[in-house]
């Protein structure tokens, strides 16, 4: 009975020790995946979080906020596992480190297995305690001592994806140690190590480049005394976020400050690449977005080549430095402006002069000279001076520190405010007097000493601080198409406005708080606009669900496309993909409004398209006569684009997979847009690679080789585009492979006239007599070198863009295209509803055929 009792009391106590929630761990302490610390204030909690396959990890989160928010990992690729044993826990080891430990109930001899420990290598005889502060730092030090200079181990030495107020990224020189943001695998789901990460970089003048693994994506600038060169909107606001980046000889600093410890704000890489600064709105309960990069093409790292200049305002965005051209004169006008740009004239030395560029992004700076004492009249004569010197700026906006550029200049980049000042050295003749300077500057710059530390405050934000500005769109086409020569639309057909931000138009009452967020529908409005799918709205069918047209309370017309259940992905990895593929904005893409997530289902929200899909005109008698020449020539052309923009222009090259009439949707002005783009993606990785054991695509779509042994590629993609072409210019369907009868085989039929020098014929007759043979024929040839058997034959498609959009342009001669299959015959289920007479055939829904197993 005593025995019992003092057993009771031990046991009871040991609980007490154990269960009490302060913000403090002893050495005689165990920590368990069900316990937590909180910081003194209660801002911030230590505990275990859940991750991916029963996965949990030790982490800290805001304790008030909801949804949980996590700021810091601390074994993110070494995660424990819970189970029922839930054996797994943290403690301060004998050598004071904190250490995650796995009581291993499957070994013998009481084995611990360490998962995660602090590394920490001070050796101390005094007691060693774990403290959660409140600003979300975890701390290991010695009981008695609450020096900061002296803990003895800090998580904010280790950030993860999210730098908090006060916590610094950069280097220490003298400890060769280096503190950096890296995503997560999936944000908010998997928090082990992923491919962004987010490093300042000392050499030369430092900036901080967004990485994803080794490639640079995004690069800050140099930081100019008050800001980064490269975030002209980190500007005074009526907030009160203090930037601090220091630089002396013992390393390298950048960090922020908030006063008001009841403002939360974070920056964060996201597991798609984005860096944010988001901030806490109490009032709506949301993390909002107040900056983020790279935000538009121009901040993608060498966009434009050397000695170019990205201005998003340009068309095309790249524009050589005064006094260069274009290397490839070819490249350049597809928008390829990559190769960049060469000197007029080459430089002289003596007599060079340097032109003065307002408002950029300083190019990069990793391996510039820099003198941070020296005065920008000095700097001047010193670049002049030595023949090798291309360029110099100063490094603060009062004028003082100097940088020279003694290489190509590179990954400049326009503002219409803010940014810097450049000289760029010239040969005299490329200069004229106007904005030049020879040298020395006119400005009265202070030239003041500030050491060698630069460290600056700058007061921003306020909502203002955003980039708010709307990015101004290119003035319309002419529509005009009647009088327009062909040279004008040459012309038109290389005016491709990118548009590569997150930013959404469209601004009826959906959630669009957060720029980077996508709209998520309530599955509630959904079924409303469209009338609960009723069959009255669907308009369309495809391989990966139903369209449904439908009208929110607001006004807006939607298409919902309710996708078919198959899809192999987890919610987060859906919606992380939907996201990169909201961001895609084209004027040739539909644009993606958001997306619904309810239970089983999940629907994409499109705008609506007034003319709907090309087949349901092209196809159809009385309404084909829409589609005259100059109309068939433009749908062609911005197909082409927007195509070209999935390959090669955006940031993740999307092979479509099932490009066909009805999937080319016409908006009032009959302006062609792609749809379905991208959904292969969200289908799951395992459809998306070099070949598939389940082919999705459309009979006489298909390219003979991705039908018959799965394999595609872009190449698969421009087959579609051709046949295509062929379609339009015809107003035909190609059957596919399995008639041999030319009236239905579009591509033999075209080949056999092409040879016979009477393509003209396949012109559609309701067409009539008003169009340029040579466009026709043009476009006859390119469609025919699209459809090539062999792949490599094909042309990809900048040279697509450039034979349509070029009279001269060389043109090889087309082969047989790939519509015999030589013996491999196939069946292909004839799903189409309407198919007795091809003129007649009126069909929004020619179904997507997928075929298991078709190898
Ligand atoms: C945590 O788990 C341990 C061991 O499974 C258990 O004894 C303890 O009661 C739990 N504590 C809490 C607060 O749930
Ligand atoms: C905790 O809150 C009190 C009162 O609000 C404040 O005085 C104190 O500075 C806060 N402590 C920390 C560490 O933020
Ligand atoms: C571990 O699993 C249990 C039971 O499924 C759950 O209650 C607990 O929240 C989980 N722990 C974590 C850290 O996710
Ligand atoms: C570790 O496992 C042993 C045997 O299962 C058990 O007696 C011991 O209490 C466990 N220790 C901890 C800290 O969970
Ligand atoms: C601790 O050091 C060991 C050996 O140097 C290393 O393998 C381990 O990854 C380190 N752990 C952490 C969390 O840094
Ligand atoms: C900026 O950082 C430096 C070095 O870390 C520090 O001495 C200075 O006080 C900081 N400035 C502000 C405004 O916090
Ligand atoms: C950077 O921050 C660390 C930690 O706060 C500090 O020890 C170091 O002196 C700072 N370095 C510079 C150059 O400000
Ligand atoms: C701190 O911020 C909160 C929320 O924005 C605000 O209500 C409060 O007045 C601020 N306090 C100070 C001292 O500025
Ligand atoms: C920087 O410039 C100053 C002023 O011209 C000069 O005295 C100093 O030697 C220069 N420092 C270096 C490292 O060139
Ligand atoms: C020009 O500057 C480069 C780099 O600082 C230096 O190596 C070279 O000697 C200088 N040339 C002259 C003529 O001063």
């Amino acid at each position: 009975m005593r025995g019992f009792f003092f057993l009771f009391i031990t046991s009871f106590s040991f609980l007490i020790t154990i269960s009490t929630s302060t913000d403090t761990l002893t050495s005689s302490q165990i920590f368990r995946t069900n316990q937590t610390l909180e910081s003194s204030n209660g801002t911030f909690v230590l505990g275990f979080i859940p991750g991916t396959n029963s996965n949990i990890y030790l982490a800290i989160w805001y304790k008030n906020i909801n949804p949980r928010t996590i700021v810091w990992v601390a074994n993110r690729d070494n995660p424990l596992q819970n189970n029922s044993n839930n054996d797994g826990f943290l403690k301060i080891s004998d050598n004071g480190n904190i250490v995650l430990l796995l009581n291993s109930s499957t070994q013998s001899d009481n084995n611990r297995n360490l998962v995660w420990s602090s590394n920490q290598t001070t050796v101390t005889k005094n007691q060693v305690v774990l403290q959660l502060l409140d600003n979300g730092n975890l701390v290991l030090r010695e009981k008695n001592v609450n020096d900061p200079t002296k803990y003895l181990w800090q998580s904010f030495d280790f950030p993860t994806d999210t730098l908090l107020p006060s916590m610094n990224m950069g280097w220490n020189f003298d400890k060769k140690t280096e503190q950096y943001l890296t995503s997560w695998k999936i944000t908010g789901e998997n928090p082990s190590t992923g491919d962004y990460s987010f490093k300042i970089d000392y050499h030369g003048l430092p900036e901080i480049f967004l990485r994803n693994d080794e490639t640079i994506i995004y690069r800050s600038g140099p930081w100019n005394g008050e800001r980064f060169s490269g975030v002209p909107k980190m500007e005074p606001g009526t907030d009160s976020i203090v930037f601090n980046f220091s630089l002396n000889e013992h390393g390298v600093n950048y960090s922020f400050y908030i006063e008001n410890r009841s403002i939360f704000s974070r920056l964060v890489v996201d597991s798609s690449g984005v860096l944010q600064r988001r901030t806490w709105v109490e009032s709506s309960k949301t993390w909002t977005t107040f900056w983020y990069a790279p935000k538009d093409q121009c901040d993608n790292y060498k966009e434009c080549g050397p000695y170019s200049v990205c201005d998003t305002n340009a068309n095309p965005v790249c524009v050589c430095v005064k006094g260069f051209s274009p290397k490839n004169e070819q490249a350049w006008k597809l928008r390829d402006g990559s190769d960049g740009c060469v000197r007029n004239t080459n430089l002289d030395c003596e007599s060079d002069k340097f032109y003065h560029m307002e408002n950029v992004k300083l190019p990069e700076t990793s391996s510039v000279f820099v003198n941070m004492t020296m005065g920008i009249d000095e700097c001047g004569d010193l670049c002049h001076r030595n023949c090798s010197c291309t360029g110099y700026a100063y490094v603060t906006t009062d004028g003082s520190g100097c940088v020279m550029w003694f290489g190509v200049l590179f990954d400049i980049r326009s503002y219409s405010d803010g940014g810097q000042d450049l000289f760029v050295r010239l040969a005299a003749s490329d200069i004229d007097n106007s904005g030049s300077t020879s040298g020395s500057q006119k400005k009265n710059h202070k030239a003041e000493i500030i050491g060698i530390t630069i460290s600056a405050v700058v007061i921003i934000l306020g909502l203002g601080f955003i980039f708010c500005k709307r990015r101004k769109f290119l003035s319309k086409l002419n529509r005009n198409t009647d009088n327009r020569g062909s040279l004008q639309r040459s012309r038109d057909l290389l005016m491709n406005e990118v548009v590569v931000t997150s930013k959404r138009g469209g601004s009826s009452g959906k959630r669009d708080m957060d720029d980077l967020e996508l709209p998520m529908f309530d599955f509630k409005i959904i079924t409303m606009a469209t009338n609960n799918f009723i069959e009255a709205n669907k308009l369309g069918e495809g391989g990966f669900g139903i369209v449904y047209r439908g009208r929110l309370i607001e006004g807006q017309e939607i298409a919902v496309k309710r996708l078919s259940k198959t899809s192999g992905q987890g919610l987060e990895e859906f919606k992380n993909e939907v996201k990169l593929i909201a961001r895609l904005q084209h004027r040739n893409l539909v644009r993606l409004l958001g997306c619904c997530i309810d239970k089983d289902e999940k629907l994409l929200v499109y705008e609506y398209m007034e003319n709907r899909s090309l087949d349901s005109i092209l196809f159809h008698k009385a309404r084909k006569p829409l589609l005259d020449w100059n109309t068939r020539y433009d749908i062609i052309c911005g197909i082409a684009r927007g195509l070209h923009y999935l390959h090669h222009d955006s940031r993740l090259r999307i092979i479509h997979r099932d490009l066909k009439t009805s999937n080319i949707l016409l908006d009032s002005e009959m302006n062609p847009k792609i749809s379905d783009f991208g959904i292969a993606r969200i289908f799951g990785q395992n459809q998306t690679e070099a070949n598939t054991l389940r082919v999705v695509g459309t009979y006489g779509y298909m390219s003979p080789e991705y039908a018959m042994d799965g394999n595609f590629s872009v190449k698969s993609d421009v087959f579609s585009f051709g046949v295509l072409v062929l379609e339009i210019i015809s107003g035909k369907k190609n059957r596919g492979f399995c008639y041999t009868n030319d009236d239905m085989n579009l591509l033999k039929n075209a080949w056999t006239q092409w040879r016979e020098g009477t393509a003209l014929k396949l012109i559609d007759s309701s067409i009539g007599d008003s169009y340029a043979q040579s466009e026709v024929l043009r476009c006859i040839h390119v469609g025919l070198l699209c459809v090539q058997e062999r792949a490599e034959d094909r042309p990809t498609m900048p040279s697509v863009l450039l034979m349509l959009s070029s009279e001269t342009a060389l043109m090889p001669e087309p082969r047989s295209p790939g519509f015999s299959l030589g013996g491999r015959s196939m069946n292909p289920p004839e799903t189409d509803s309407s198919s007795s007479k091809q003129d007649e055939t009126w069909s929004v829904n020619q179904v997507t055929v997928t075929l298991l197993d078709a190898r």
